[in-house]
């Protein structure tokens, strides 16, 4: 395929510029987009990817998220559960309905075209489909890394009663369910049938850093402060103060331990 990022970016804000951007929920997914598709190429180029693999990174993030703008035209809501998997769906409009000929031509003619169709497919799974190639799931792991490292941005950036629909005072008072702060011992996600209160979103959230595959990855959440801003959070429940002090502490191990 031929990647002409020029033309890849005037089709996404052509296509954008069919929903409503006055809507915060929609402008906040295109400017979600290009953050990710940037740091898409911050990594690529970090692991030494050639220009090319580079641009196929770089797109992977531009058409990653393009199901989401028809999801909430027609669901009303970006929560996969309550209407489609955004990732499928998108991929369905790119891959199935022909979207994808206005980004590139020849999409299929090398085998690039696969990946960028399997690494969106999987960019918003708990876990890699099984099976795939080495080569492949590295595409996945950077469209995957990108997103999250965006996603804590989009954390401080926005209310998180906004992000998670939930009241000020659920998300001051509430405590944090025992199968989510397990998480922070085990080093991992929290699958979301565990997150039960307002503030599991953003514990939830926060071990999201266990997942991050590549170093410059952890870095980039680090230095732009992304992760002590989410972690400084300030809850009017002793018992969650306290869940939080144990989340900095195991986050920053982590992290450290990651930088060596
Ligand atoms: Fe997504």
């Amino acid at each position: 395929m031929k990647i002409d990022r020029e033309r890849v970016q005037n089709t996404f804000a052509e296509y954008t510029g069919r929903y409503n951007a006055a809507d915060p929920k929609i402008k906040l997914k295109i400017d979600h987009t290009y953050r990710v598709a940037e740091l898409c190429e911050l990594i690529a180029k970090d692991i030494n990817l050639n220009e090319y693999e580079t641009d196929v990174a770089w797109l992977t993030g531009m058409l990653h998220d393009v199901g989401r703008f028809e999801q909430i035209k027609r669901y009303g809501t970006f929560s996969d559960a309550q209407s489609v998997d955004h990732a499928n769906f998108g991929a369905d409009l790119l891959f199935k309905e022909g979207l994808i000929d206005t980004y590139v031509d020849d999409f299929y003619e090398d085998k690039y075209g696969a990946i960028v169709e399997t690494a969106i497919r999987n960019h918003s799974k708990f876990r890699i489909d099984e099976g795939l190639d080495e080569y492949t799931v590295m595409f996945c792991n950077i469209i995957r890394d990108a997103d999250k490292v965006d996603i804590f941005r989009v954390n401080i950036d926005t209310p998180p009663e906004e992000i998670y629909n939930v009241t000020t005072y659920d998300l001051k008072n509430s405590t944090i369910t025992p199968e989510v702060m397990a998480a922070f011992d085990e080093k991992h996600a929290v699958l979301r049938a565990y997150k039960k209160t307002a503030v599991d979103n953003l514990a939830g959230h926060i071990a999201l850093t266990f997942e991050l595959v590549y170093p410059i990855s952890t870095r980039i959440a680090k230095e732009r402060g992304y992760l002590d801003k989410m972690m400084a959070f300030e809850s009017d429940n002793d018992v969650t103060r306290k869940q939080f002090e144990e989340i900095r502490r195991k986050i920053n191990e982590y992290v450290q331990s990651k930088d060596r």
